[in-house]
């Protein structure tokens, strides 16, 4: 890596606790990410997994801990703040505005930064040619496959430092998950950092330089994907080997 080691990750999140009412979710919950990285975070269901992406973009806030952004700390700041310091998300089933077109969609995603320019529109097309095609079809009329593109391409419009993506392959059949992850792949090579929250730890861990294992909010397990991959009890847990 080109980066002195002593730089602050793009994203790190703290010793985090965070709670709905009394329910005690993430328990001090330490990760972080580094400029260009891809990493994944792998759970079962209710893990806390989508809860550790709502506590880093701000829509629950940790009882103790902090998350930084570049070495800041924005455990106080507003979801707007923190998407302004170049986080961006693929949510949970896409959340697309169902009854906008394709472009409209496309143009929500660079609201907050001001508004899209033509630039923003041609590198999301370039990377998606399929949706200049269907720029003027209404997001809900779209496949699984189309809609999680410009689920895509919308995040990508404020051009982000980092994309948060919640279980991008949730609902898509087994060939358009490897397709999916080749896009992923290819945007995680134009320099945009990833944190990809998956319950498919096999294709994960294909793509990505590291990985966590989350089991109900606590960490289990953690280190390069090559070494995830080769570990027995993950081996046994999720990747169905
Ligand atoms: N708003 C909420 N109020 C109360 N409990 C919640 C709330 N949101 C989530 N939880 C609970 O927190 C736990 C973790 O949920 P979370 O959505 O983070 O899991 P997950 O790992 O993303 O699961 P999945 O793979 O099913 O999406 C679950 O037990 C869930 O019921
Ligand atoms: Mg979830």
């Amino acid at each position: 890596m080109s980066e002195p080691a002593t730089q602050a990750p793009l994203l790190e999140l703290d010793a985090v606790d965070t709670y709905y009412g009394q329910i005690h979710i993430l328990q001090s919950l330490s990760l972080s990410i580094r400029a260009g990285e891809l990493v994944c975070l792998l759970g079962g269901n209710a893990s806390g997994k989508s809860t550790t992406l709502k506590t880093i973009l701000g829509i629950v806030r940790p009882r103790n801990g902090a998350v930084r952004i570049d070495g800041e700390d924005v455990t106080k700041r507003a979801t707007s703040y923190r998407i302004g310091r170049g986080l961006a998300i693929v949510p949970e089933n896409r959340r697309l505005f169902a009854p906008m077109t394709v472009l409209e969609n496309l143009e929500m995603g660079a609201y907050l930064r001001g508004g899209p320019s033509k630039e923003d529109f041609a590198r999301v097309y370039d990377l998606f040619p399929l949706l200049h095609d269907r720029r003027s079809q209404l997001a809900g009329t779209l496949s699984g496959g189309e809609q999680q593109m410009v689920a895509m391409g919308r995040a990508l419009m404020s051009r982000p430092k980092l994309l948060l993506m919640d279980e991008p392959s949730m609902g898509l059949a087994p060939i358009l998950v490897e397709r999916n992850f080749e896009i992923i792949k290819q945007v995680h090579e134009s320099g945009v950092a990833m944190l990809i929250v998956e319950q498919n730890a096999n294709v994960s861990l294909s793509i990505a330089d590291r990985g966590y294992v989350l089991s109900t909010g606590r960490l289990v397990l953690e280190g390069p994907a090559a070494d995830l991959r080769e570990n027995e009890e993950l081996r046994k847990a999720y990747l169905g080997r």
